[in-house]
């Protein structure tokens, strides 16, 4: 049993399954961004679910990881009059769209299935605006992770996985001595951020991370602290090949499945990548924590917009319901490479890295050491989150100096800030 006690009081297995056997005969146009090989496959699950309940279900995938151009989608369709059931949102971007009025709440949902007592309070809080829960969360996502391809490793003599920056530039200068790009990565904003974020926790530490990309504490955004963080990534972009412009994160992934690279450092969404392909952890492909030593979450989460019409308010409960059901969360998260929401879901059928996974982020609420993703908008608003990606992003694609990227982001987050 992996119930924490620093997680929940209580736990409502009955109350949660004699909902989800409620009938659906609702309607959801879900709009989402999990189009690859693995997110799809989770999200199908959610489909199947509600079908299953004899609901409608419309897709609107929006492709591009990370979610911005779903974000941007939805923009348009709120400034259209006309929004999704239900969409993939997360973080402060809850609160915002809370805020504007255009949510509504499934408190009535959360109180029948007792989310209070199954969910970790802080992911909780995320879920809630004036005290009422507007979203359901499926998974918990860790951003610091790296993956590897034990075959490459072995071909470049890399003995061991790194536990420091250091060691990894050492493995990384080995694979590329054997002729294998030592990272494989997709250079997009949010992939340049996701790597920067655990960098800055890795050379930093979890305080440092809070103070600089949570807080946005001018001295640590100028500190020696953020100058290292940006001499260790100007070293990751001399790991990369020479095509990665533009590259989607799960053709990274494929590069590590097929040997042409020996590390991603991405979300463990990739693991659905590398289970959807039929691969083994441990045995295929491992999983490593980037160096440092914290959590970095990222929580998706789905949150119901105002919408007209009976059947698709009963489809948005619906949805709510089965969302949080121990049997979804189940399926759900052994497809798409994260670990349960809920905290009463036995762990038992999920892989080692899933339980590493759980057992960090227990040891990290504990030691304080759980920071929130600033590149998967956990952190801070959009508003900011997109100065830190333009920075990020025009660092790694120049040879701007680690200096002069700290000058110019702390003054960009200043300009956010004052906006
Ligand atoms: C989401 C994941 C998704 C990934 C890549 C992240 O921001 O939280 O669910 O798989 O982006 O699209």
């Amino acid at each position: 049993m992996h119930i924490c006690k620093a997680m929940m009081a209580a736990v409502s297995v009955a109350g949660a399954l004699s909902a989800s056997a409620a009938r659906a005969d609702g309607t959801v146009e879900v709009l989402h961004w999990w189009t690859s090989g693995g997110e799809a496959k989770a999200v199908g699950e959610l489909k199947k679910a509600f079908e299953a309940e004899g609901g409608e279900w419309i897709d609107s995938p929006i492709a591009g990881g990370g979610g911005d151009a779903a974000m941007t989608a939805l923009r348009a369709r709120v400034v259209a009059g006309n929004p999704p059931t239900a969409v993939q949102l997360k973080g402060p971007g809850i609160q915002e769209w809370a805020e504007q009025g255009a949510l509504n709440d499934v408190q009535s949902v959360a109180d029948e299935g007792n989310w209070d007592a199954v969910l970790p309070p802080a992911l909780a809080e995320i879920m809630k605006y004036q005290g009422k829960y507007v979203a359901a969360p499926v998974n918990i996502h860790r951003v610091d992770w790296m993956w590897a391809n034990p075959e490459a490793l072995k071909k470049a003599g890399v003995e061991e996985m790194p536990t420091t920056w250091d060691e990894f530039n050492a493995a990384a200068d080995k694979l590329q001595a054997a002729g294998i790009v030592p990272l494989a990565h997709g250079g997009q904003p949010w992939q340049d951020a996701t790597l920067f974020e655990d960098v800055v926790l890795g050379i930093g530490g979890a305080d440092f991370f809070r103070k600089a990309l949570v807080e946005l504490d001018p001295e640590a955004l100028t500190s020696d602290m953020m100058v290292k963080s940006f001499d260790q990534l100007r070293k990751l972009r001399g790991y990369v090949d020479p095509n990665f412009s533009g590259r989607d994160w799960n053709l990274a992934t494929a590069m590590v499945m097929r040997g042409e690279a020996g590390f991603q450092i991405m979300g463990d969404w990739a693991k659905g990548e590398f289970l959807a392909a039929g691969k083994v952890p441990e045995q295929d492909f491992l999983c490593w924590p980037t160096p440092g030593k914290g959590f970095v979450l990222n929580s998706d989460s789905f949150t119901f917009f105002k919408v007209e019409g009976e059947d698709r308010i009963e489809g948005q409960k619906v949805l709510a319901r089965l969302i949080m059901s121990p049997e979804f969360q189940k399926v759900f998260n052994l497809a798409k490479g994260s670990i349960p929401a809920r905290t009463d879901v036995p762990l038992d059928d999920f892989d080692a890295c899933a339980k590493r996974s759980h057992a960090d982020l227990l040891a990290a609420i504990e030691n304080d050491t759980l920071v929130p993703s600033m590149a998967h908008e956990m952190a801070v608003p959009r508003s900011v989150r997109g100065e830190f990606l333009d920075l990020v992003t025009a660092f790694f694609n120049s040879d701007m100096s680690s200096e002069d990227a700290v000058k110019q982001l702390a003054a960009a987050i200043k300009r956010a800030q004052e906006n």
